[in-house]
Parts: structure tokens; C-alpha cells; sequence
């Protein structure tokens, strides 16, 4: 018997070629989108002190309490693989002295997030998210240009999706519904369920994500924070949603709408995906105009989104632009440096360009470029042809350069 097989852990997973293409694709839209918008490229730890989250994501989470995973370092210091990018942005905003540049700061960032969940379909223990933030301003705009721009890079790639909308308002206007809420639940404590009785005194919004029949019954008849908003707070929200829907994007108004963290005020949102099941969450945010100041920084407004990589690609993906490489085929070992030079050269003009190198027949390597889902084929013997793998059509060309000019689609002059 030989040792125990090695398997990546549970709930995580390789991404084999060519799966991976499709993720690169996903990743040069959202770069492309939200940098024109000027979000700029923005890159934080994978780890961070425990107490970022503790203290960021809010304590009374199902994330802080439940899902992180945290560990000692060799020196005593409590680390956790971060569970979002909110907080982290929100450290390094402060740490970086970011208040001092012209407001708002605007900030994207792709890389891998840790949630100690059970795994299902689309929920993963590592999974990717694709995020932006803006820092330094509560214009409303802000708020609207985000989920439109989330709501663009869905529609690019080709997922299907509803957008759920609220307003939390204020700490404030938060505190005194809170206070409200409780005394309704607790009013008719009886009918509710455990999970949500233990969590009256700390996190009472939870019970709007109950699907327990009892539950639901009671909040079906609670006051709702949506009509407690302050005048200020209002007009914010009205604000979001005039410009929402001048640009003709159509939302759900959902008073109930719940997110999984704390810091959120006045706007919040989700984009769901029917075709995700149980998992539809595939990307949502909201503001957090208290966050920055909660974690040591100057008072700051903020506010962002973050989508998930897998989910997008779970529930769409397939309108990705992705690239068709060109194949070179070598006729005799013979043209094997001028294959290899062509390729080359092809890849220089900015083609995505292989050339062959298992040493297989010419039949072997046709069938190897379909493979690859080659867009053409350049045959380098005596003669050099570029085939087109769509029409099938052959041709012969004089050099690399009429070759390249064939394979780019572009008229052959001089
Ligand atoms: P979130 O809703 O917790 O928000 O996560 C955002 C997205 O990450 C979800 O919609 C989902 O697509 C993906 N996601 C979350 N957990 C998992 C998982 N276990 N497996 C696969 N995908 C997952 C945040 O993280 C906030 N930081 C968003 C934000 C940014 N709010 C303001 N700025």
C-alpha cells in the first residue's frame, strides 16, 4: 500500500486549463469597467488581525462568529485569513493617510476571501470575489454608479440577475428601530424561532432571514426601518434611486432585505441569480458611513460592493469574450526553428500563438488545433498556408508578415 492520497481541502478547488480562460476574461472586464470609472487597482493581505474583524465585520455575525479562520502566528498574534475586503480597504484608507488625497478614493481589487461555511454549490471555503470601494464621499451618485457598474459586468458576463434594494438610514434611526423591533419580538417571543430568540438582544434584524414559518408570521407584522428613515436619509435613498432609474436599471424595493455584516448604513444591495438555487447571492453591498471612524480612522463615508468570481462563472460566464489562439503546424522536422521563430512573431503582433512540440503528424496536429479551438492553422513546410479553422478555407502566403496579416483578418497590400 502506498501513502495516503493527497487531496486539496474541503471546500476548495483547483482551476485546471482551459477553465481558467473564462476567469481571466471575467477579470479583464471588471479591470476594464471599473477602471475607466477610476477605481484603481488596489491589493491588501490575505491576513489581517483578528481584530479588524472582530471589531469590522461586527461581532454578532454568523462571519465573525462562526465562519473565520483564525489562527496564532510564531509570535502569539491571533491572524485570520480575511473573510471580505471591506475592512482591510477601510485599514489601509487610514493607515495610508488616503483621507489626504482627493476625495472620493476609488478602489478595485480580485483575489481569494476564507469563510469556514459548509460547502454546497457555489459556497466554497476559498473563493474568489471581485470588489470595489469609495471612500470619502457620501454622494448618492456613488451609491448609484456602484451597482451599475455591478450591474453591468453581470450583464457582460452573461448572468441573469434581480436587484434587491433598501436603505438601513443611520446608526442612529438604526439604534431607535432596533430598540423598536426588539420590543415586537419579544412581545411575541412565543412564536419565534430558537435561533432567533437567542439573538434578540444582539442581531434582531436576523429574524427578517428566517424562513421559519412562526417567524415569518411575526415579521410579516413588524415595523419596518425602510418608514423610520430621517429626512436626510430619505432623500439620499431617493437620490439612489432617481438616478437608478434614469439609467433604466430596475430594482425591487426590499424593506427586509438582510446582509451578513454590520457596518452597513443608509443604501444596501444584492443581485440575485435565479439559476445559482440556494446560493442566488452573486454579488451585493451597500454603504458603510460609520465603518472607517469604527476603526480608528477620521469620520469617513464609504461605500461598495463585492461579487462572487465562482458564482458569476456558476451562473453565467458563457458570454465571455475569450480569445482564440492560432496554431502552428510544422510540416517536416525541417521547418521546426522557422515554426518556431513564426509563432513568435505571431505573438509579437499580439496574437495568441503555439506551435506545435510533441512531435506529432500533420493529421495529430490538425486535430490538436482543433482542440485548442484554434481560429487558424499556419502550415510551415516549403510553402507556408494559414488555414481557417471556421471556413476550412486554405491559403498559401509569401512570409510571417502576410501570414500574420491573413491570421489578424486584415487585406493583404503590397
Ligand atoms: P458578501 O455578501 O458577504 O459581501 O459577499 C459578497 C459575495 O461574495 C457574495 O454575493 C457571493 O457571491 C460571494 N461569496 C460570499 N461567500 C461565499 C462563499 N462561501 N463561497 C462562494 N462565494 C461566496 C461582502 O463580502 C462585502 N465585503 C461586500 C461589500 C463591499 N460591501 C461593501 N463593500
Amino acid at each position: 500500500m502506498g501513502p495516503a492520497k493527497l487531496q486539496a481541502p474541503k471546500g476548495t478547488f483547483d482551476i485546471l486549463p482551459p477553465d481558467g480562460r473564462r476567469r481571466d476574461s471575467l477579470r479583464a472586464v471588471a479591470d476594464d469597467l471599473l477602471g475607466r470609472a477610476g477605481y484603481g487597482a488596489f491589493e491588501s493581505p490575505i491576513f489581517e488581525d483578528t481584530d479588524l474583524f472582530a471589531r469590522g465585520v461586527g461581532a454578532s455575525t454568523d462571519i465573525v462568529q462562526k465562519e473565520m479562520f483564525t489562527f496564532e502566528d510564531k509570535g502569539g498574534r491571533s491572524l485570520t485569513l480575511r473573510p471580505e475586503g471591506t475592512a482591510g480597504a477601510c485599514r489601509a484608507y487610514t493607515e495610508h493617510g488616503m483621507h489626504k488625497r482627493p476625495q472620493p478614493v476609488k478602489l478595485r481589487y480580485w483575489g481569494p476571501f476564507f469563510r469556514h461555511e459548509a460547502p454546497q454549490a457555489g459556497r466554497f471555503r476559498q473563493f474568489a470575489q471581485i470588489g470595489a470601494e469609495a471612500l470619502g464621499s457620501d454622494d448618492p451618485s456613488l451609491d448609484a454608479e456602484l451597482i451599475l457598474l455591478l450591474h453591468e459586468l453581470l450583464e457582460r458576463s452573461g448572468v441573469e440577475s434581480r436587484l434587491r434594494l433598501s436603505s438601513l438610514g443611520n446608526a442612529g434611526a438604526r439604534e431607535a428601530y432596533g430598540e423598536e423591533l426588539r420590543a415586537h419580538l419579544r412581545h411575541r417571543e412565543s412564536e419565534l424561532s430558537e435561533d432567533v430568540r437567542g439573538r434578540i438582544a444582539t442581531n434582531p434584524l436576523r429574524a427578517f432571514d428566517s424562513d421559519h414559518e412562526g417567524t415569518r408570521a411575526v415579521m410579516a407584522d413588524a415595523p419596518r426601518l425602510i418608514d423610520r428613515l430621517e429626512p436626510e436619509d430619505a432623500e439620499h435613498f431617493a437620490e439612489v434611486r432617481a438616478l437608478l432609474e434614469d439609467a433604466g436599471v430596475s430594482y425591487e424595493l426590499d424593506p427586509t432585505l438582510v446582509r451578513g455584516l454590520d457596518y452597513y448604513t443608509r443604501t444596501v444591495f444584492e443581485f440575485e441569480s435565479p439559476s445559482l438555487g440556494a446560493q442566488s447571492g452573486v454579488g451585493g453591498g451597500g454603504r458603510y458611513d460609520g465603518l472607517v471612524e469604527q476603526l480608528g480612522g477620521p469620520a469617513t463615508p464609504g461605500v461598495g460592493w463585492a461579487a462572487g468570481v465562482e458564482r458569476i462563472l456558476l451562473a453565467g460566464g458563457a458570454n465571455l469574450p475569450s480569445e482564440r489562439p492560432v496554431y502552428v503546424a510544422i510540416a517536416t522536422e525541417a521547418h521546426r526553428r522557422t515554426a518556431f521563430a513564426l509563432a513568435r512573431e505571431l505573438r509579437g503582433a499580439g496574437l495568441g500563438a503555439q506551435v506545435e512540440q510533441a512531435g506529432r503528424s500533420m493529421k495529430g496536429q490538425m486535430k490538436h488545433a482543433d482542440r485548442l479551438d484554434a481560429s487558424a492553422v499556419v502550415i510551415v513546410g516549403d510553402e507556408i498556408e494559414v488555414k481557417d479553422m471556421s471556413t476550412g478555407e486554405q491559403v498559401q502566403v509569401a512570409d510571417a508578415r502576410e501570414a500574420i496579416a491573413v491570421v489578424a483578418g486584415a487585406a493583404v497590400s503590397g
